[in-house]
């Protein structure tokens, strides 16, 4: 399991953790592409994402690069099982629920760690 703790920022990514992915994601590292395709070179099976932004996104909000980056790049490698825990709507000035979403966040990653836990 490889857990990715990062906030949103300009609608996707931290520009180091795409610098860190540019260098992990990269052919003979965890991957490899042949006339079969691409194949991981990885036992990574699951990524848990958590995370945090000021706005608050759909699923298929067009302006949300952040997950969909993470499940596309990593889905690449074959890391296709992603599951986040994300603190949204924590501006304060647009969401007066900013506590209570934070905290409902925690609790959704304390299952996902119990969820590890007990596998
Ligand atoms: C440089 C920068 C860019 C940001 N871009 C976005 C954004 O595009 N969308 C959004 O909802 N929040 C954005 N935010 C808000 C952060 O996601 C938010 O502050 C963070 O998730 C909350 O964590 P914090 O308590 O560490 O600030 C941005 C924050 C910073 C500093």
């Amino acid at each position: 399991v490889l857990v990715i703790t990062a906030p949103m920022w300009n609608f996707s990514v931290p520009a180091i953790l795409k610098a860190w992915m540019d260098q992990v994601l990269s052919p003979g590292a965890t991957f490899e592409i042949s006339a079969q395709g691409v194949k991981g070179l990885h036992h990574i099976k699951k990524i848990i994402l958590l995370t945090s932004s000021g706005g608050s996104y759909q699923k298929s909000d067009p302006k949300e690069h952040l997950l969909a980056e993470i499940k596309t790049a990593f889905g690449f490698v074959k890391i296709e099982n992603v599951e986040a825990a994300w603190a949204d709507g924590q501006n304060t000035f647009f969401f007066k629920d900013s506590k209570e979403r934070k905290n409902r966040a925690i609790e959704e990653a304390k299952g996902l760690s119990d969820e590890l836990y007990n596998t």
